[in-house]
């Protein structure tokens, strides 16, 4: 299975059932960085009741046969649907979130994405360091990312349930700054909680496929 491919489900001829997709790893598998009560909640919570909401929302419409990249991409920017935009956009970014963090410690940045980071950043450390200074500025509830866009690597930040997939530009990595995805371990402490998810949970792996995925 692609990287796209584990965070789409599937077209169906018939009404679409958008489901809770399951962690790629246990609850407790991001401790200490994350704690197992956080990932529990965040995801079998928060993310569940955002795939509901589109089920109900899609439920005998013109959007039930989507899938869920397309489905955000089709409404977004279109102010007659923006609770459909908003729960699609936040259903589709936590799974790309998830499949952004790793349980597993040490791996290294593959090539080419190391590469493109030197690049683009000045390596591996810059990026990491650049990254986490814009999911700390970014003001209020949203995501930082790592995109390829036109050929390039660059950073971004999106408010809310804003992504880049609207733009074009290609998601390689993201990081949820909502206070839901700290709060319970970290309380305000945003720029903690940043730092210690891009310096040790960044799944080099995922990002690198995505870019592979999207140069060809
Ligand atoms: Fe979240």
């Amino acid at each position: 299975m692609t990287a796209a491919a584990q965070v789409r489900d599937s077209d169906s001829e018939t009404e679409h059932v958008h489901q809770l997709p399951a962690l790629p790893y246990a609850d407790d598998a991001l401790e200490p960085v994350i704690s197992a009560a956080t990932l529990a909640l965040h995801h079998g919570k928060h993310q569940k009741a955002y795939v509901e909401q589109v089920n109900r929302l899609t439920k005998g419409t013109e959007f039930a046969q989507l899938p869920l990249d397309k489905l955000v991409i089709r409404v977004a920017n279109d102010p007659e649907h923006t609770e459909l935009f908003n729960n699609a956009a936040q259903a589709w970014n936590h799974t790309f979130y998830w499949h952004s963090l790793s349980a597993e410690r040490g791996v290294r940045c593959p090539e080419p994405l190391a590469a493109h980071l030197k690049s683009a950043f000045g390596g591996v450390a810059e990026f990491q360091d650049q990254f986490a200074k814009a999911a700390i500025a970014q003001f209020g509830s949203g995501w930082a990312w790592l995109v390829l866009d036109g050929g390039k690597l660059r950073i971004l930040t999106t408010g809310n349930a804003h992504n880049p997939l609207p733009s074009g530009a290609k998601p390689l990595l993201t990081v949820d700054v909502w206070e839901h995805a700290y709060y319970l371990d970290y309380q305000n402490r945003r720029p903690e909680y940043a730092r210690a998810v891009i310096e040790t949970l960044l799944n080099w792996r995922f990002a690198s496929n995505n870019l592979q995925l999207h140069l060809k």
